[in-house]
């Protein structure tokens, strides 16, 4: 059994406190040990305190002397679509003249170009692809992160890219949540009534019984698949014992942060256009808003959702990269807490508490995940500054200097 002793961090965020999602100025309570240490054992935390206590009681475990350096939790990503093949370079340089991502869509960019794309990959080359992406989340100092289907659209491409999450799961240290969003777009071969069809009576049966995603997703927008569509495919879903998340409101306020509430999704991501009563909605059922700034960076939009309203309501809101080829193509958490904080108003200890502890409940973690407390994962990264708001204040270069997965420091 091997044992760990990190000691004299500069700062060592626990976010230890409630055992559930963190909300209102419970955001802003990071439970921050200066001359910190931590006992790890057997890839898991045994102890959090001063340095000095953790180093008297750490007997023959191996000492790592952090040097004044920040340690953290694991980011936890809870909004990726880890699993394609290619890149939308194309799309990219479009919008550099000012074209719109529907626009770029219609044009025969968008969602599709990328489905013709990993259609035509076999799954080996879009296991090395998503092992490339895994590892570039492992050097940002991202742990856990949620993964999206939703390049496929047919039974068998959909399951290929599921397929891959598994053996990314089992090949790599980054660990990652399924999630089947086989509604992401309708098909070019197929009528929307009969894509719905085929994702009711074929796809998640299918996905169901072969245990290969824990949550259900939808793009519910416009061009994509509307209230009605949506409701039909995340009540069957609910159905089959899927857990819920929802893009929604991305494009337009089309009522998607109503839905998501309606059917007790465990989340609603986006939600740049949802106005008051969407957000009243959310707190009513309890969804927590997956913020995602780096989509509309990258979009280049100014249209942020209503962070600071979510968090005055009471939501546990959540911060995520939505990393994707077209509309977010960042695995950097830290540049996702320098959008917030800037863009969004967020203070850098609630962007801190959004993209951990209440990103680690919202994938039905937070037991094991999330925040640096005794009988947790010992995932964690050191960071190369003295202040944790330096993580939300330099950007645009990587500040992590070592991320450990279950006690054991990643090699590159
Ligand atoms: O979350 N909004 C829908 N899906 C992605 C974009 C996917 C893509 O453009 O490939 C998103 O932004
Ligand atoms: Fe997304």
């Amino acid at each position: 059994m091997k044992s760990v002793a990190l000691l004299h961090a500069s700062q060592l965020v626990t976010l230890s406190g409630p055992k559930r999602p963190r909300i209102g100025g419970e955001m802003s309570e990071l439970a921050i040990i200066r001359d910190g240490g931590m006992l790890i054992h057997d890839g898991k935390i045994d102890t959090v305190g001063s340095s000095d206590e953790v180093e008297k009681n750490s007997g023959g475990a191996e000492i790592v002397d952090v040097s004044g350096r920040v340690v953290l939790p694991g980011f936890v990503d809870a909004h990726t679509h880890l699993v394609f093949n290619g890149n939308r370079l194309d799309d990219f340089e479009r919008r550099t003249h000012g074209e719109s991502y529907e626009k770029v869509a219609a044009a025969g960019g968008g969602i599709w170009s990328t489905v013709e794309k990993t259609r035509a990959s076999n799954d080996l080359d879009l296991l090395a692809q998503a092992k490339k992406h895994a590892n570039w989340f492992l050097k940002c100092g991202t742990t856990t992160v949620e993964a999206k289907s939703g390049y496929g659209l047919t039974v068998e491409d959909e399951l290929k890219i599921l397929r891959v999450m598994r053996r990314l799961n089992q090949e790599t240290r980054l660990e990652v949540v399924p999630t089947f969003l086989g509604a992401h777009a309708i098909p070019r071969e197929l009528r929307a009534t009969d894509y719905v069809d085929l994702v009711i009576n074929e796809m998640l049966p299918r996905i169901a019984s072969e245990k290969l995603a824990e949550f259900c997703d939808i793009f519910c927008d416009r061009g994509y698949f509307d209230i009605e569509q949506s409701r039909r495919i995340l009540t069957a879903a609910k159905k089959l014992g899927f857990k819920l998340r929802a893009h929604v409101d991305q494009l337009t306020n089309s009522g998607g942060a109503k839905l998501a509430a309606e059917l007790g999704a465990t989340t609603a991501d986006h939600l740049e256009k949802t106005d008051q009563e969407g957000i009243a909605a959310l707190k009513s059922a309890e969804v927590q808003p997956v913020l995602l700034p780096g989509s509309v960076y990258a979009l280049g939009s100014t249209f942020y959702a209503r962070a600071r309203e979510m968090i005055d309501a009471g939501l546990a809101v959540v911060l995520a990269t939505d990393f994707n080829p077209g509309s977010s193509p960042t695995a950097s958490m830290s540049m996702i807490l320098s959008l917030a904080c800037t863009q969004m108003k967020m203070s850098p200890t609630e962007a801190i508490t959004a993209s951990t502890v209440n990103a680690a409940y919202s994938l039905g973690r937070g037991d094991a995940i999330g925040s640096l407390e005794p009988g947790k994962r010992a995932n964690f990264s050191i960071f190369d500054c003295e202040d944790y708001r330096e993580l939300a204040y330099w950007f645009g270069f990587p500040q992590a200097y070592a991320v450990y997965v279950k006690g054991e420091r990643m090699e590159w």
